[in-house]
């Protein structure tokens, strides 16, 4: 009896040996990979051991960037063949040889060096421990430290990504945490072979009258801003080209209480992206498997307009026009020589004061808001109530809709210079600036974008002025007879039924005024300056001829 109980015993453990064999062939990921720690390991550099998080996406352990000696504690993508690092707990601490454990002591991580002094700590203030402490990666790549019985992320005792180094990955968060006080931010590597701090950083700052991110270049021991993300508007933030409705990721921007943070998802965890801070940058960047490395989806600074004080006060940057800084309507050059001569940092100062009353708002679209330093929100009124409010405080310069969803909720409104202003090609949003009555024309189109049935008169007025037009034409070519027709544009100068013509005299070098209504050719450079560039303030409406500009 007792051989043949041998014999089924050692035949089920041999099925058993088999089948983990299978296992450790087939999935090494269940068997070999490990992604916890607990009180009695440990990690060290000489064991080769790394945690790896479940979904294999990211390890950690020990590395030593190529061609120098010292060794780090960090993450990076796994499955990444162009190392990537996401994190780095002793940055500015390394350890100067390849002697190093990272173990649990307490309640805190700690990393030891070669002679067991501590070269990096959680240093939590030491508590009576519950129960077992673990160190767990998590898939998101969080490494985190957590009683072994309570899972909860709200009873972490320590997380990485409280603490994150250049890198924010997906479901990480930037910004203020006002539980535990922390500001999480990003700080770039020194180079791209020294982990260790550098002078860049992107961080939430809440000092403005809105919260808005930065990009700060720490240069001699000063901070200057390099790039503003603009204040979150409901949908994104003016100043980053995010391309919300892709569906490949989902911004969250949340503003209460508790915290004020920024973080964003990936809808396919196949695709990978990050947003990293480096020298003098901000890129995203994405990788679809299986590329080799990453793709920058894009990078800030991406311009001269994205440069600060680039145009001064009441002027606005445009890539679209040349030169790049122009003035609001209602502005002339501060400087006339320096403007002249494409500098643009002096800005712009107002034709006629505002005065208390009577005034009226010029409406700019596709703006990055203004710098909001003397900038207040008041998120309850809408639109129309935040006009009001901005027309009975005589200081303020300009207002513009706090969340752009839903046709507009919530005020800001600015009584400072207006500085810092771009127009986007596409994204943006409006931004009403102050002017003195007798620098509003109150007959031209600015005005008429506010109310629908102005809109309908001008397009009505629009439409009759081209008629005429026709008509004269019509009338005219009878009479001359011999008329040419009209040539198509040449070189720089532009068929006149592009742009319908004015109701002020203009003069154009070399012309005779246009008075006389003629489908003329006219020096483009004069339509360029008298449509301001075709924007979109001159633009009454559309016809079937193109669109309508006045002058
Ligand atoms: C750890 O890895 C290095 C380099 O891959 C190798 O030289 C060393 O032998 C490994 N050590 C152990 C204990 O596996
Ligand atoms: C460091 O600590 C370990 C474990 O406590 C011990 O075995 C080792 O001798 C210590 N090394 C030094 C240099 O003190
Ligand atoms: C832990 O505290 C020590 C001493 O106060 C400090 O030098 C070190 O930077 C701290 N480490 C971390 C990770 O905050
Ligand atoms: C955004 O984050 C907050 C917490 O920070 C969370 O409560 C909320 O559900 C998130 N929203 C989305 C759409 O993920
Ligand atoms: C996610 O992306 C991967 C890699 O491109 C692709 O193969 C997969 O079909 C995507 N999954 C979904 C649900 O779109
Ligand atoms: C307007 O600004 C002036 C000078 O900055 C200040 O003294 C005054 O109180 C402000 N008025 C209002 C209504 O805020």
């Amino acid at each position: 009896m007792k051989g043949v109980h041998n014999i089924y015993h050692h035949s089920y453990t041999f099925s058993f040996l088999l089948v983990f064999l299978a296992l450790i062939l087939f999935h090494p990921a269940l068997s070999t990979y490990v992604n916890t720690m607990s009180s009695s390991e440990s990690l060290t550099i000489s064991s080769n051991r790394t945690l790896v998080s479940p979904g294999g996406v990211f390890e950690l352990g020990f590395f030593k960037p190529s061609g120098r000696s010292r060794w780090y504690l960090g993450i990076w993508y796994k499955k990444v063949s162009q190392k990537t690092y996401a994190w780095v707990a002793n940055r500015d601490n390394p350890l100067s040889n390849s002697i190093g454990t990272l173990k649990i002591s307490g309640n805190n991580l700690v990393l030891l060096g070669q002679s067991n002094n501590t070269v990096w700590s959680t240093n939590l203030t030491r508590e009576n421990v519950r129960s077992p402490v673990i160190a767990e990666l998590l898939p998101n790549g969080n490494f985190v430290m957590r009683y072994s019985n309570n899972k909860d992320s709200s009873g972490f005792l320590w997380q990485s990504f409280d603490f994150p180094t250049d890198t924010l990955l997906p479901e990480m968060k930037l910004g203020y945490d006002f539980k535990t006080g922390r500001n999480r931010f990003l700080t770039s590597w020194r180079s791209y072979d020294d982990p260790s701090s550098g002078k860049f950083t992107y961080e939430l700052d809440i000092q403005t009258g809105l919260p808005e991110f930065i990009l700060i270049n720490r240069f001699l021991n000063q901070r200057v801003v390099m790039q503003r993300s603009g204040p979150w508007n409901g949908i994104e933030f003016s100043g980053i080209p995010e391309v919300q409705g892709l569906n490949y990721m989902v911004y969250n921007y949340t503003e209460n209480s508790e915290e004020i943070a920024y973080s964003f998802q990936m809808t396919n965890q196949s695709i990978y992206s990050r947003l990293t801070v480096s020298d003098y940058t901000l890129n995203r960047f994405t990788r679809i498997p299986p590329s080799w490395g990453w793709s920058l989806f894009w990078s800030l600074p991406t311009d001269v307009c994205d440069s600060l004080y680039f145009c001064g006060s009441y002027s606005y940057c445009d890539l679209n026009t040349s030169p790049y800084c122009n003035c609001i309507r209602g502005f002339v050059p501060k400087n006339r020589q320096r403007w002249d001569l494409r500098d643009g940092s002096h800005g712009c100062v107002r034709t006629t004061q505002m005065s208390c009353s009577g005034d009226g708002f010029l409406r700019l679209n596709n703006m990055n808001l203004p710098d909001t330093k003397t900038a207040s929100v008041d998120r309850t009124i809408d639109v129309k109530k935040c006009e009001e409010k901005c027309l009975s405080d005589c200081n303020c310069t300009s207002f513009a809709t706090a969340d752009v969803r839903n046709g507009g909720l919530g005020c800001v409104f600015w009584t400072g210079d207006l500085v810092e202003i771009r127009k986007q090609a596409v994204v943006g949003q409006d931004l009403y600036v102050r002017l003195n009555a007798a620098d509003l024309d109150f007959s031209s189109g600015e005005k008429r974008d506010r109310t629908g049935t102005i809109i309908g008169w001008s397009i009505g007025v629009s439409v009759m002025l081209i008629l005429s037009v026709i008509v004269f034409c019509f009338w005219r070519r009878r009479q001359k007879q011999a008329k040419a027709d009209a040539t198509p544009i040449v070189g720089n100068q532009v068929l006149m039924n592009e742009v319908v013509l004015p109701r002020k005299k203009i003069h154009f070098s070399g012309e005779d005024e246009v008075e006389n209504l003629e489908l003329s050719l006219m020096e483009f450079e004069a339509v360029v300056t008298a449509t301001e560039h075709f924007s979109d303030f001159n633009k009454v409406g559309k016809g079937g001829f193109g669109v309508v500009y006045k002058v």
